[in-house]
């Protein structure tokens, strides 16, 4: 098999790293480099459904072609065996690097395989990829304290910290197949967890876990705001009855929260009076604005620029055989090996500041939001 140039220049890396001896010390340049305009990406998208994946797919893809890389953007539809199948696509197209955003991080290891056996560097996008040594680099945002966060924003704006309380809390999940929801629930719970422990914060459904480790069991499959809606309806249904009073709900991301704000809207809970507080992660445009109606008190910015940004870097940081940028000592250990990672930092947007951060930052407009 021919050696591919990008290989080469990977190798060379990893060759200089091993003489090191230092892993966490990566060269500052290698002699072999490819013309952008020779070099193919390949963009793994989970799906079109959700905003966030649109914004990314289009950002990265705009960024990685004003630098001169050609792209193949792909969607899957949320189905792993499509994923799985536009990623053996690329690879038999010879693609020099996959940047990977996967449905399910548990199960890319053999599509993974392939592209390690033609060299193919792989870049995991925003979800880590695990249990597979062919994953070369991990870029995200600090999924742990995006939980905290949330989490955070519960205990400071319930007033838990001034020892106020007790309050009733429904807590949900993220897709128990991404796992980025683990980190989330272990950020959030890390905060939440002291509180309930000390009967500050009950569920009235219990659907508490027992363990950060059992959250799965409150988990919604595909981060589907319809099958949070009807969990929420029947949380309300069940267990909400007569004067029991809904204080908050942790939501992971904004999509649940969608839903969760649909179900409770549909039972007659009105913003200003027993509307609870909700949380969120994405600033998706349908969420801001119900930030704005008091119908959501917080969301979690991840800016899919910096994400896309950074990505476009990390990608011709290493076509060109340069040293590729990593966040110190937050490697992700993916079951198989120590992922080296780029982590961004978060943001904190609510009614109060929507304007100074998602709008100054020309992720919005004023207008689209209906702002002056
Ligand atoms: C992302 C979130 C997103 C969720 C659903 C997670 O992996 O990090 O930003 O809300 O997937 O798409």
């Amino acid at each position: 098999m021919q050696t591919k140039p990008l290989f080469a220049a990977f190798m060379a890396i990893l060759i200089s790293l091993a003489l090191s001896g230092c892993v966490s010390q990566r060269p500052t340049q290698t002699a072999a480099t490819i013309d952008p305009s020779n070099a193919t990406v390949g963009v793994s998208m989970p799906t079109k459904s959700l905003e966030r994946w649109n914004r990314d797919g289009a950002h990265l893809s705009e960024k990685l072609t004003g630098m001169g890389y050609k792209t193949t953007v792909q969607y899957a539809d949320n189905k792993t065996d499509v994923q799985i199948s536009q990623l053996q696509n690329m690879i038999t197209q010879n693609v020099d690097v996959l940047v990977i955003a996967p449905i399910d991080g548990t199960v890319l290891g053999p599509v993974i395989a392939q592209a390690k056996a033609k060299h193919i560097p792989v870049l995991a996008y925003d979800r880590l990829i695990e249990n597979t040594d062919g994953l070369s680099y991990y870029v995200s945002f600090d999924n742990f304290h995006v939980g905290e966060l949330q989490g955070e924003y519960i205990v400071e704006n319930l007033g838990l910290d001034k020892g106020k309380g007790p309050f009733n809390i429904e807590i949900f999940g993220g897709s128990p197949d991404d796992p980025n929801a683990a980190q989330f629930f272990a950020g959030a719970w890390s905060k939440l967890q002291p509180y309930v422990a000390a009967g500050k914060l009950v569920s009235p459904s219990g659907k508490v876990p027992a363990s950060p480790t059992d959250w799965k069991k409150i988990g919604i499959l595909g981060w589907d705001s319809s099958k949070a809606q009807s969990e929420m309806q029947t949380r309300l249904n069940s267990f909400y009855i007569g004067s029991t009073k809904l204080d908050v709900v942790l939501s992971p991301n904004d999509s649940l929260a969608l839903g969760i704000e649909q179900a409770i809207g549909a039972r007659g809970f009105k913003p200003g009076s027993n509307w609870p507080l909700i949380t969120g992660q994405d600033a998706d445009k349908a969420n801001t604005l119900n930030i704005l109606a008091g119908k959501q008190a917080m969301t979690v910015w991840k800016d899919t620029r910096l994400l896309g940004d950074r990505a476009a870097l990390m990608v011709d940081q290493l076509v060109k055989g340069q040293t590729v940028e990593i966040t110190p000592g937050k490697e992700y250990d993916n079951g198989k090996v120590k992922v080296p990672t780029f982590l961004l930092t978060p943001t904190v947007v609510t009614a109060d500041n929507v304007r100074s951060t998602v709008v100054e930052g020309g992720f919005y407009s004023a207008a689209e939001l209906g702002l002056k």
